[in-house]
Protein backbone atom coordinates (compact mmCIF):
# COMPACT_ATOMS: atom_id res chain seq x y z
CA UNK A 1 0.00 0.00 0.00
CA UNK A 2 1.42 3.66 -0.77
CA UNK A 3 2.18 5.56 2.03
CA UNK A 4 0.12 7.80 3.89
CA UNK A 5 0.95 11.23 4.21
CA UNK A 6 1.18 12.18 8.15
CA UNK A 7 -1.03 15.23 8.80
CA UNK A 8 0.01 15.29 12.91
CA UNK A 9 1.22 13.49 15.63
CA UNK A 10 -0.26 13.62 19.25
CA UNK A 11 0.91 12.05 22.48
CA UNK A 12 -1.50 8.43 21.69
CA UNK A 13 -2.37 9.12 17.90
CA UNK A 14 -1.37 10.21 14.76
CA UNK A 15 -3.41 11.40 12.40
CA UNK A 16 -3.28 10.53 8.29
CA UNK A 17 -4.38 11.72 5.20
CA UNK A 18 -7.79 9.56 4.29
CA UNK A 19 -8.49 8.23 1.39
CA UNK A 20 -11.08 10.91 0.71
CA UNK A 21 -10.96 14.56 0.96
CA UNK A 22 -12.43 15.31 4.42
CA UNK A 23 -11.31 12.24 5.55
CA UNK A 24 -8.72 11.04 8.01
CA UNK A 25 -7.24 7.95 9.41
CA UNK A 26 -6.91 8.17 13.16
CA UNK A 27 -3.93 5.46 14.28
CA UNK A 28 -3.91 4.56 18.07
CA UNK A 29 -0.46 4.08 19.46
CA UNK A 30 0.28 2.33 22.74
CA UNK A 31 2.76 5.95 23.92
CA UNK A 32 0.94 7.13 27.51
CA UNK A 33 1.62 10.04 28.58
CA UNK A 34 0.45 12.06 31.73
CA UNK A 35 1.21 15.38 33.47
CA UNK A 36 1.30 17.61 30.44
CA UNK A 37 3.83 14.33 29.10
CA UNK A 38 6.43 14.78 32.18
CA UNK A 39 6.05 11.19 32.57
CA UNK A 40 5.91 8.77 29.28
CA UNK A 41 5.99 5.28 28.64
CA UNK A 42 4.19 2.53 26.75
CA UNK A 43 1.08 0.04 27.91
CA UNK A 44 1.53 -2.62 25.63
CA UNK A 45 -2.41 -3.02 23.76
CA UNK A 46 -3.50 0.12 24.94
CA UNK A 47 -3.95 1.14 21.04
CA UNK A 48 -6.09 -1.70 19.82
CA UNK A 49 -8.41 -1.38 22.82
CA UNK A 50 -8.83 2.38 22.57
CA UNK A 51 -9.94 1.86 18.96
CA UNK A 52 -12.24 -0.58 20.04
CA UNK A 53 -13.61 0.87 22.94
CA UNK A 54 -13.36 4.46 21.09
CA UNK A 55 -15.89 3.13 17.62
CA UNK A 56 -18.16 1.27 20.14
CA UNK A 57 -18.90 4.42 22.35
CA UNK A 58 -19.06 6.83 19.28
CA UNK A 59 -21.23 4.05 17.71
CA UNK A 60 -23.80 4.22 20.93
CA UNK A 61 -23.38 8.04 20.76
CA UNK A 62 -24.17 8.35 17.20
CA UNK A 63 -27.27 6.56 17.73
CA UNK A 64 -28.67 8.52 20.05
CA UNK A 65 -28.03 11.67 17.39
CA UNK A 66 -24.50 12.91 18.83
CA UNK A 67 -22.91 13.52 15.87
CA UNK A 68 -19.34 12.47 15.68
CA UNK A 69 -16.08 12.82 13.31
CA UNK A 70 -16.23 8.57 13.44
CA UNK A 71 -17.18 6.71 10.35
CA UNK A 72 -15.79 3.35 10.86
CA UNK A 73 -13.43 1.02 12.26
CA UNK A 74 -10.57 0.37 9.38
CA UNK A 75 -8.31 -2.05 11.69
CA UNK A 76 -6.69 -3.32 15.12
CA UNK A 77 -5.31 0.09 15.36
CA UNK A 78 -6.79 3.02 13.26
CA UNK A 79 -10.55 4.18 12.09
CA UNK A 80 -11.15 6.35 9.41
CA UNK A 81 -13.01 9.62 10.79
CA UNK A 82 -14.00 13.13 9.05
CA UNK A 83 -11.76 15.29 9.18
CA UNK A 84 -12.57 18.79 11.17
CA UNK A 85 -10.85 21.82 12.38
CA UNK A 86 -10.40 21.26 16.30
CA UNK A 87 -11.60 23.80 18.43
CA UNK A 88 -8.77 24.58 21.32
CA UNK A 89 -10.82 23.69 24.13
CA UNK A 90 -11.42 20.01 25.89
CA UNK A 91 -14.24 19.67 27.70
CA UNK A 92 -13.86 17.94 31.35
CA UNK A 93 -17.51 16.63 32.69
CA UNK A 94 -17.31 15.59 36.60
CA UNK A 95 -19.89 13.62 38.38
CA UNK A 96 -17.76 12.39 41.67
CA UNK A 97 -14.34 14.51 42.82
CA UNK A 98 -11.05 13.12 41.67
CA UNK A 99 -8.06 14.39 39.94
CA UNK A 100 -7.38 17.80 39.15
CA UNK A 101 -10.62 19.02 41.51
CA UNK A 102 -9.64 17.63 44.44
CA UNK A 103 -6.06 18.35 44.70
CA UNK A 104 -7.44 22.27 43.61
CA UNK A 105 -10.42 22.78 45.65
CA UNK A 106 -9.36 20.30 48.55
CA UNK A 107 -12.20 17.56 47.89
CA UNK A 108 -12.09 14.19 49.08
CA UNK A 109 -12.13 12.29 45.85
CA UNK A 110 -14.94 9.95 45.76
CA UNK A 111 -16.90 12.48 46.70
CA UNK A 112 -20.24 12.49 44.65
CA UNK A 113 -20.47 15.93 43.06
CA UNK A 114 -23.67 18.33 44.50
CA UNK A 115 -24.04 18.57 40.11
CA UNK A 116 -22.26 17.30 37.60
CA UNK A 117 -19.96 20.55 36.60
CA UNK A 118 -18.26 21.29 33.38
CA UNK A 119 -14.73 22.92 33.10
CA UNK A 120 -12.99 23.91 29.81
CA UNK A 121 -9.22 24.00 29.49
CA UNK A 122 -6.96 25.68 26.40
CA UNK A 123 -5.47 23.47 24.51
CA UNK A 124 -1.78 24.45 24.76
CA UNK A 125 1.17 22.50 25.21
CA UNK A 126 3.43 25.09 26.21
CA UNK A 127 0.73 26.48 28.65
CA UNK A 128 0.08 22.90 30.04
CA UNK A 129 -3.57 23.05 29.12
CA UNK A 130 -4.78 25.83 31.86
CA UNK A 131 -8.32 26.13 33.02
CA UNK A 132 -10.34 29.18 31.40
CA UNK A 133 -14.11 29.72 31.53
CA UNK A 134 -16.46 30.72 29.33
CA UNK A 135 -15.82 34.91 29.36
CA UNK A 136 -11.81 33.54 28.31
CA UNK A 137 -13.51 31.24 25.14
CA UNK A 138 -15.40 33.76 24.06
CA UNK A 139 -13.20 36.73 24.24
CA UNK A 140 -10.32 34.87 22.52
CA UNK A 141 -12.70 33.35 19.57
CA UNK A 142 -12.00 29.95 20.53
CA UNK A 143 -15.39 29.40 20.07
CA UNK A 144 -18.55 31.58 19.60
CA UNK A 145 -21.15 31.72 21.92
CA UNK A 146 -23.59 29.09 19.78
CA UNK A 147 -20.49 26.85 19.07
CA UNK A 148 -19.58 26.31 23.21
CA UNK A 149 -23.74 26.40 24.00
CA UNK A 150 -23.83 23.15 21.39
CA UNK A 151 -20.36 21.82 23.47
CA UNK A 152 -22.22 21.81 26.36
CA UNK A 153 -25.60 20.67 25.68
CA UNK A 154 -23.73 17.43 23.81
CA UNK A 155 -21.24 17.19 27.26
CA UNK A 156 -24.03 16.29 29.43
CA UNK A 157 -26.12 14.23 26.98
CA UNK A 158 -23.05 12.33 26.35
CA UNK A 159 -22.33 12.40 30.07
CA UNK A 160 -26.21 10.91 30.71
CA UNK A 161 -26.01 8.39 28.26
CA UNK A 162 -22.43 7.43 29.05
CA UNK A 163 -22.88 7.57 32.84
CA UNK A 164 -26.11 4.57 32.08
CA UNK A 165 -24.15 2.82 29.98
CA UNK A 166 -21.13 2.49 32.80
CA UNK A 167 -23.52 1.76 35.54
CA UNK A 168 -25.03 -1.19 33.65
CA UNK A 169 -21.43 -3.12 33.92
CA UNK A 170 -20.82 -1.71 37.17
CA UNK A 171 -18.45 0.94 36.36
CA UNK A 172 -18.57 4.59 37.79
CA UNK A 173 -18.44 7.23 35.34
CA UNK A 174 -16.37 9.70 37.49
CA UNK A 175 -15.29 12.17 34.77
CA UNK A 176 -13.93 12.03 31.55
CA UNK A 177 -12.66 14.85 28.61
CA UNK A 178 -14.40 15.60 25.12
CA UNK A 179 -12.91 17.47 22.39
CA UNK A 180 -15.17 18.72 19.56
CA UNK A 181 -13.81 19.78 16.29
CA UNK A 182 -16.05 22.24 13.17
CA UNK A 183 -17.26 21.07 10.16
CA UNK A 184 -17.00 23.48 7.49
CA UNK A 185 -20.01 23.89 4.97
CA UNK A 186 -20.16 26.99 3.29
CA UNK A 187 -20.13 29.71 5.23
CA UNK A 188 -21.25 28.07 8.30
CA UNK A 189 -19.66 25.87 10.85
CA UNK A 190 -21.05 22.88 12.71
CA UNK A 191 -20.14 21.03 15.91
CA UNK A 192 -19.08 17.57 16.31
CA UNK A 193 -17.59 15.22 19.10
CA UNK A 194 -13.98 14.40 17.96
CA UNK A 195 -10.92 12.55 19.41
CA UNK A 196 -11.47 9.51 21.30
CA UNK A 197 -13.59 8.50 24.00
CA UNK A 198 -11.50 5.64 26.40
CA UNK A 199 -10.00 5.22 29.70
CA UNK A 200 -7.20 7.44 28.65
CA UNK A 201 -9.48 10.58 28.66
CA UNK A 202 -12.09 8.83 31.41
CA UNK A 203 -11.94 7.85 34.92
CA UNK A 204 -14.07 4.37 35.32
CA UNK A 205 -14.24 3.38 38.49
CA UNK A 206 -15.86 -0.28 39.36
CA UNK A 207 -19.00 0.19 41.48
CA UNK A 208 -18.46 -2.46 44.09
CA UNK A 209 -14.79 -2.07 44.66
CA UNK A 210 -13.26 1.42 43.93
CA UNK A 211 -10.88 -0.14 41.62
CA UNK A 212 -9.70 1.97 39.04
CA UNK A 213 -10.07 1.10 35.43
CA UNK A 214 -8.46 4.09 33.47
CA UNK A 215 -5.34 5.66 33.06
CA UNK A 216 -5.11 6.58 36.68
CA UNK A 217 -3.43 3.43 36.84
CA UNK A 218 -0.73 4.96 34.62
CA UNK A 219 -0.43 8.47 36.08
CA UNK A 220 -0.06 6.79 39.85
CA UNK A 221 1.79 3.86 39.27
CA UNK A 222 -0.32 1.54 40.14
CA UNK A 223 0.32 -1.23 37.64
CA UNK A 224 -2.32 -3.49 35.47
CA UNK A 225 -2.92 -0.93 33.20
CA UNK A 226 -3.49 -3.38 30.20
CA UNK A 227 -5.37 -5.52 32.32
CA UNK A 228 -7.73 -2.71 33.69
CA UNK A 229 -8.44 -1.39 29.82
CA UNK A 230 -9.43 -5.39 28.81
CA UNK A 231 -11.80 -5.31 31.85
CA UNK A 232 -13.11 -2.11 30.53
CA UNK A 233 -13.40 -3.51 27.04
CA UNK A 234 -15.08 -7.11 28.42
CA UNK A 235 -17.49 -5.59 30.27
CA UNK A 236 -18.76 -3.52 27.18
CA UNK A 237 -19.05 -6.81 25.57
CA UNK A 238 -15.86 -6.22 22.96
CA UNK A 239 -13.69 -9.44 24.37
CA UNK A 240 -14.92 -12.67 24.77
CA UNK A 241 -15.47 -13.86 28.33
CA UNK A 242 -12.69 -15.19 29.86
CA UNK A 243 -9.60 -13.39 27.48
O1 LIG B 1 -6.69 15.71 35.65
P1 LIG B 1 -8.14 16.04 35.75
O2 LIG B 1 -8.76 15.62 37.06
O3 LIG B 1 -8.43 17.48 35.44
O4 LIG B 1 -8.85 15.17 34.60
C1 LIG B 1 -10.26 15.15 34.45
C2 LIG B 1 -10.63 14.12 33.40
O5 LIG B 1 -10.22 14.56 32.11
C3 LIG B 1 -9.96 12.76 33.59
O6 LIG B 1 -10.88 11.74 33.23
C4 LIG B 1 -8.79 12.77 32.64
O7 LIG B 1 -8.51 11.47 32.16
C5 LIG B 1 -9.30 13.67 31.54
N1 LIG B 1 -8.24 14.46 30.91
C6 LIG B 1 -7.75 14.11 29.66
N2 LIG B 1 -6.78 14.84 29.05
C7 LIG B 1 -6.28 15.94 29.65
C8 LIG B 1 -6.75 16.32 30.91
C9 LIG B 1 -7.74 15.56 31.53
O8 LIG B 1 -8.21 13.11 29.09
N3 LIG B 1 -5.35 16.65 29.02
Amino acid sequence: MARRRQIYEGKAKILYEGPEPGTLIQYFKDDATAFNAQKKGTISGKGVLNNRISEHVFTLLANIGIPTHFIRRLNMREQLIRQVEIVPIEVVVRNVAAGSLSKRLGIEEGQQLPRTIIEYYYKDDALGDPMVTDEHILAFGWAAQEELHDMADMAIRVNDFLSGLFAGVNIRLVDFKLEFGRIWDNDYARIILADEISPDGCRLWDMTSNEKLDKDRFRRDLGGEVEAYQEVARRLGLLPEGA
